[in-house]
């Protein structure tokens, strides 16, 4: 008797957590449901449409890399139906690789990762863009996330000399031959660093392009399309401009490019704010909000860049799991009017053009 109230027990107990495991299994998939993918060019990846930029990754600017928070911050994504993460060898000195590595390891479904090689040079120079260094660079990304081979590597941002250099991309081909790479892109500063490098047999480029830079989509997107090369939107949310959240007042830590490279002291100064001069980039985030009638712009400024199909996914950084889960939802709104696209590119030619159009 008592042998079989043990028996009873048990199987009450495994009923219970195949039960809990199911419904979780199910709210997975009912968060990936409303999550949609793209194809990523002819890398014929399908990636989240919204994706996760981590170059911040466990870590506030400055503050001390943990690890913990990483994976949450990870996990977080993928409970979105995130499957594409944006690192760089350089991002948190490799723990962003490391932690995504580790990350990988958790799950059984594919992850996609593109990572980025060339910023280790110092000086950072178009002579250190050579064979031996983009192989030493592929090798210490693959033994830092501890796989066999790199899904996509970007060259990240090098000098405009290396689009014309054409044993760079020799290199890369050589490395996708020798199976330690699947593919290879650029992340460029400017447009027209991108329509150089579709001169070569890339398959991504990496590019800012936001409701504060609306060159790319003008003269680049129709382009990479007949190329098939898929579009990976960076800084789209114009480091947090276009949240609509900042004030004159805001105050930004000491060891956060928005504090020090606002004029571009230490790297392009495009990458901060998007290049845009702050309080200009304050005055239209609020004109923006007023007219599509939104308090918080995050979501909607990552589905504006969505209306373009030559888009294969953004890569907003965040700070928090909430701001990952809000922009996460921008797979899920409805597409603009008509009507809102003519707002954003009014707020853009009344307010930007003029100070950046032409500079990338
Ligand atoms: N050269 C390159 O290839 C290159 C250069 C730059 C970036 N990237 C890639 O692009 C990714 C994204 O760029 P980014 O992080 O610089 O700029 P971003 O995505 O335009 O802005 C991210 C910032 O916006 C704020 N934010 C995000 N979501 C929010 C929300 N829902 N509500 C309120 N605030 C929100 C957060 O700032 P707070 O601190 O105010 O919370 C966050 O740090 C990077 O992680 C990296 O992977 C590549």
């Amino acid at each position: 008797m008592i042998i079989f109230s043990y028996i009873a027990q048990a199987y009450y107990v495994f009923y219970l957590c195949k039960e809990i495991k199911q419904s979780q299994s199910n709210r997975h998939n009912k968060l990936m449901n409303s999550m949609e993918y793209r194809v990523l060019g002819k890398t014929g990846f399908k990636v989240s449409e919204v994706s996760l930029g981590t170059w911040q990754l466990g870590s506030k600017w400055g503050d001390a890399f943990d690890e913990q928070t990483a994976q949450d911050t990870l996990e977080a994504a993928y409970e979105q139906g995130v499957n594409f993460f944006d690192t760089a060898d350089i991002y948190q000195n490799g723990m962003s690789e490391k932690s995504i590595g580790k990350f990988l390891k958790t799950k059984k479904d594919k992850i996609y990762v593109v990572t980025k090689c060339g910023r280790k040079l110092n000086p950072h120079v178009a002579e250190g863009y050579t064979e031996e260094n983009i192989t030493r660079f592929v090798s210490e990304s693959i033994q830092n996330m501890g796989v066999e081979s790199l899904d996509l590597v970007l060259l990240h941002c090098p000098p405009t000399e290396v689009y014309h250099k054409p044993e760079v991309f020799k290199a890369l081909d050589k490395l996708k031959q020798q199976g330690a790479i699947r593919h290879y892109g650029v992340s460029v500063e400017r447009v027209d660093e991108a329509l150089a490098a579709l001169a070569y047999d890339i398959s991504a480029i990496e590019i800012i392009f936001n409701m504060f830079r609306l060159k790319p989509a003008e003269e680049l997107f129709a382009k990479a399309r007949e190329a098939n090369v898929g579009i990976i939107v960076r800084v789209p949310l114009a480091s947090g401009l276009l949240t609509g959240k900042y004030t004159e007042n805001t105050a930004f830590g000491k060891d956060d490019h928005r504090s020090f490279n606002r004029n571009g002291d230490f790297f392009d100064k495009g990458e901060t704010f998007s290049g845009i001069d702050y309080l200009t980039g304050i005055k239209a985030a609020q004109e923006l909000k007023a007219s599509l009638g939104v308090e918080n712009l995050s979501a909607k400024a990552l589905r504006y860049i969505l209306m373009f199909p030559e888009v294969s996914t953004v890569i907003p950084g965040a700070s928090s799991p909430r701001q990952i889960i809000e922009n996460a939802a921008a797979s899920s709104l409805p597409p603009f009017t008509n009507e809102e696209m003519a707002t954003v590119q009014a707020v853009y030619d009344n307010n930007i053009r003029r100070q950046i159009h032409q500079l990338w």
